[in-house]
């Protein structure tokens, strides 16, 4: 059968139904229960449809998976002539497209960054990011914070949130040190209760907690004590990197140069999965004795290497970096209008660039908003670790006719939930 018989001959009530006996029996209830009837159909730039037909605009495009918006036709037209020359490739060897990724990206990046490695998700290039950092120094011990979210691999879910560990027993207390992120005083009494720290791993904003916003001056006062302390600065840019923050990289925004950069999603232009760690020399420097000592079939596939460089080229466009700057204060402008029209329900907007978290009142006020939005047309999902803000994550080349349409959405949507919020706030 084709993909397109397979739209064509399934209704959306069979796929709950398959998807409830054989796919994920629990997130596919879970979102019902919630009035999100969705089966995401035709997909085209910041719009994809339903199975029925309902259009929907996408603000959260999967954490930025969707950056340069769905089936991306530059990326596209770089994946298929790519499959007229190569496939996956093979791991164990260099090849032209992975190569020349990698210059790509260590230009693009802050000076110091020397290497890259490959992954095909978020969570293998976190987890890789660990053992480059341990390898480093020689040191065990992480510290992260709480709330944070780095993917469900196994170092990387154990840095995470209880939530994600406990049902799987993937907790690692000895080895993850959690700490209240924003809190320099914390992180310092970890670092001088602890010899052994191998790192700092931080989202540079936290995505899944909300996009909470980092005082002025703590991300370099926590790159000052790893320092101190002779410990690596990893910066997970999974959903704040690739130009979102205005910058290459949202860490470059606060005047921090880590030691390891931890990129995905967008990475692959939504196309084919790629993932990477971008290293500078010390992080890299186990390459240099087993260069072998870590692999993966899928990382780098020279497929992904041909979306992510199409990627690069996209986002080294001056138009692109003048439209991310654009849309981040035209968006900001409406939004103030909207919240100004719904005071006391709609409470906040932490904004990085598109990075963007809405605040509302209540514990989940940003679950009512979610399903108000869905009515009107508008994807945007509330945040699992703290459902009171709303993740907003417009696409980097929006246009103003998009955002116009946009707004006019959320200003219908937050002014229906809003009486719905203050009643239960
Ligand atoms: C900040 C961050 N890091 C890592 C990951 C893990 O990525 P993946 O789902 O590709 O493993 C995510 C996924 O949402 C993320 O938001």
């Amino acid at each position: 059968m084709t993909v397109s018989e397979v739209f064509q001959n399934t209704t959306k009530k069979e796929v709950f139904a398959q998807s409830i006996q054989y796919w994920n029996s629990g997130k596919t209830k879970e979102w019902l229960d919630l009035g999100i009837d969705l089966v995401m159909g035709k997909r085209e730039g910041y719009y994809f449809w339903d199975m029925d037909g309902k259009k929907l605009m996408d603000v959260h495009l999967n954490g930025g998976t969707y950056s340069l918006g769905h089936r991306n036709p530059e990326v596209i037209s770089a994946l298929v002539e790519a499959t007229e020359h190569v496939d996956i490739g093979n791991h164990h060897f260099p090849s032209p497209l992975k190569a020349l990724l990698a210059k790509t990206v260590v230009e693009a990046s802050p000076a110091g960054m020397k290497h890259v490695i490959y992954g095909s998700s978020g969570g293998e290039v976190a987890d890789l990011s660990i053992k480059c950092a341990r390898s480093a120094t020689g040191k065990k011990r992480i510290i992260c914070v709480n709330n944070c979210y780095h993917g469900h691999t196994g170092l990387a879910v154990a840095a995470g949130a209880p939530r994600y560990c406990q049902l799987f027993h993937a907790e690692r207390p000895d080895e993850f040190i959690k700490v209240p992120f924003n809190d320099i005083r914390a992180m310092e009494a970890a670092f001088a209760a602890n010899d052994d720290i191998a790192a700092v791993l931080l989202e540079t904003i936290p995505a899944t907690y909300g996009f909470v916003m980092p005082l002025d001056g703590y991300l370099p006062a926590v790159k000052k004590l790893c320092e101190k302390y002779g410990a690596l600065y990893i910066a997970d840019e999974v959903q704040t990197g690739l130009l979102r923050s205005g910058k290459m990289w949202c860490i470059e925004t606060y005047g921090v140069t880590p030691d390891i950069i931890v990129s995905s999603k967008g990475f692959s232009g939504g196309i084919y999965p790629i993932s990477c760690v971008v290293l500078n020399e010390k992080a890299s420097y186990w390459m240099t004795k087993d260069g072998s000592a870590h692999m993966a079939t899928f990382g780098g596939s020279e497929l992904g290497c041909a979306c992510a460089l199409k990627v690069f080229e996209i986002l080294a466009r001056e138009e692109t970096k003048q439209n991310v700057a654009f849309v981040s204060s035209y968006l900001r402008k409406g939004l103030e209008e909207i919240k100004q029209e719904n005071a006391g329900a709609f409470v906040g907007i932490r904004q990085n660039g598109l990075i963007m978290g809405l605040e509302f009142a209540g514990a989940d006020g940003a679950v009512t908003v979610m399903q108000h939005l869905y009515e009107n047309g508008v994807w945007a999902i509330y945040s699992q670790l703290d459902p009171s803000v709303l993740q907003f994550k417009p696409g980097v080349l929006a246009t103003k006719a998009y955002c116009d349409e946009l707004l006019e959405k959320l200003r219908k949507g937050i002014s229906e939930a809003r009486d719905e919020i203050l009643a239960k706030a």
